[in-house]
């Protein structure tokens, strides 16, 4: 990909102009599927992408090929840190996200410019590059800003077509009137791009936890046999990373104390890193003062060794005999302070999956527990995806096997009803 001199010049201008942006948007850990098609106003979705950076957003670019003849790639990939999509089969790029993952990945698709011949394949559910692929393998919301010739824009192919779109529930934003870079005045400007900001911004749901400290453990722990040896799991902490963004989005101040894994924090989280479960618990206790949400993902270890060796055990015996002793309850010991935040549990079953979890409810007493059927094909540990049966003192509902940060945002909204919910009312 190579940076024309406009390019260069775009990317200057629009970093100048991001010291001095207006636009106060919270869009932090949002994920922005951005499509650019091929029409002059591609060179205002340059400015875009910089504004939903600006607000916290991550943003994907995926542009056609006749984008790229109005702006060059590199644009967008300096705005935004990643690199920008444009074939449906180029092997490097499938290799790192393949292009359903991309489209999983996205809680909003945008497409800005949509021209008329954009809008015309997203009618007739083409699938014939990444952008419109996308769009058909996407299960969140696409919304499109058009941008055409405002004979275009008035022509009844045009005007079918968007008919079909908004029947489907896009969202369409704009088109603007006025002049035209081709000269002629009338409908088919594109809207400006704070306004689509602005409009990406009130599409999600706004934040129920504003102002409320929670606090999520994710993740195995490992207990010690000897320095290189120890008992763990197979727990690789997406669930409770998943929740944890799922709360920020929500407007909630998150810390996430997390067990050894290989997880990139999600933006705007406090995270405090532990290896085993005395030291997640030490971590918990520490900080759990002032929190008002309290959500038990981790997979923490019932036991570790009584002993743990100074140096690496050496295979003389035949066999040998490890005595375990329990580890503290982090869970249980966090429902019994005096005043205990709203207690979530997890509950890691292999049979009778709602009955152990329930059980766990009560004798922990804990606000809600959320029971995940694990071993087998069933989602649960290390999985992308995973389904959940959450239970409350006077409801459940069974949330189905999906995607683990969709599952979050679920698990999320139940955990906002029930955390609001005055005393008594069920
Ligand atoms: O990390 P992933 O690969 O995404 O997998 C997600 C998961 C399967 C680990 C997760 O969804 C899950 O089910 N977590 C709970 C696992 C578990 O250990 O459950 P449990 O039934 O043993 O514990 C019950 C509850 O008590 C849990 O909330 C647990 O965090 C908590 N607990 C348990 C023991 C202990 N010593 N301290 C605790 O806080």
């Amino acid at each position: 990909m190579l940076t024309t001199a406009a390019d260069f010049y775009l990317i200057i201008y629009l970093r100048r102009r991001a010291l001095t942006g207006t636009v106060a948007l919270s869009l932090l850990g949002r994920h922005i599927l951005l499509g650019v098609s091929g029409g002059i106003a591609a060179y205002k979705s340059a400015e875009l992408a910089r504004l939903l950076v600006k607000a916290g957003a991550e943003v994907r670019v995926v542009m056609t090929t006749a984008a790229t003849e109005f702006v060059g790639p590199m644009t967008f990939q300096a705005l935004t840190g990643h690199t920008v999509r444009s074939g449906l089969f180029d092997e490097e790029h499938e290799a790192a996200m393949g292009h359903i993952e991309l489209a999983r990945w996205a809680d909003l698709v945008v497409i800005a410019p949509a021209t008329a011949d954009l809008m015309a394949r997203l009618a007739h559910g083409k699938a014939e590059d990444l952008l419109t692929t996308l769009v058909l393998a996407t299960p969140a919301a696409v919304a499109i800003a058009p941008a055409m010739n405002q004979q275009m824009w008035a022509d009844t192919a045009t005007q079918a077509n968007l008919e079909r779109l908004d029947e489907r529930e896009y969202l369409i934003w704009g088109p603007a009137a006025g002049e035209q870079a081709c000269g002629d005045v009338g409908m088919g400007r594109m809207i400006e791009p704070a306004e689509i900001a602005e409009k990406i911004d009130a599409s999600f749901p706004g934040g129920r936890l504003d102002g409320i400290s929670a606090m999520v453990t994710a993740g195995p722990t490992y207990e010690a046999i000897d320095p290189v040896r120890f008992i763990g799991n197979r727990s690789s902490g997406k669930m409770g990373f998943a929740v944890a963004r799922a709360l920020v989005e929500q407007g909630a101040e998150v810390t996430l104390v997390a067990g050894p894994v290989k997880l990139e924090a999600p933006k705007g989280v406090r995270r405090i890193d532990v290896e085993s479960a005395a030291e997640m618990h030490a971590a918990v206790m520490d900080s759990i003062a002032g929190q008002a949400l309290f959500v038990a993902s981790a997979a923490v270890a019932d036991y570790r060794p009584a002993d743990v060796a100074d140096g690496k055990i050496k295979k003389s015996a035949q066999s040998m005999t490890l005595e375990l002793v329990r580890n503290p309850d982090i869970l249980a010991d966090v429902a019994a302070l005096p005043e205990p935040p709203f207690c979530v549990g997890f509950a890691a079953e292999t049979h009778d999956v709602v009955g152990h979890a329930e059980e766990k409810r009560t004798r922990k007493n804990l606000d809600m527990i959320a029971a995940n059927h694990v071993g087998g094909e069933t989602g649960g540990f290390d999985a992308a995806d995973n389904a959940l049966t959450v239970l409350w003192k006077n409801g459940s509902i069974e949330l189905p096997m999906m995607d683990k940060q969709r599952l979050a945002h679920r698990l999320v909204e139940l955990i906002c009803d029930q955390f609001k919910k005055p005393e008594g009312d069920d």
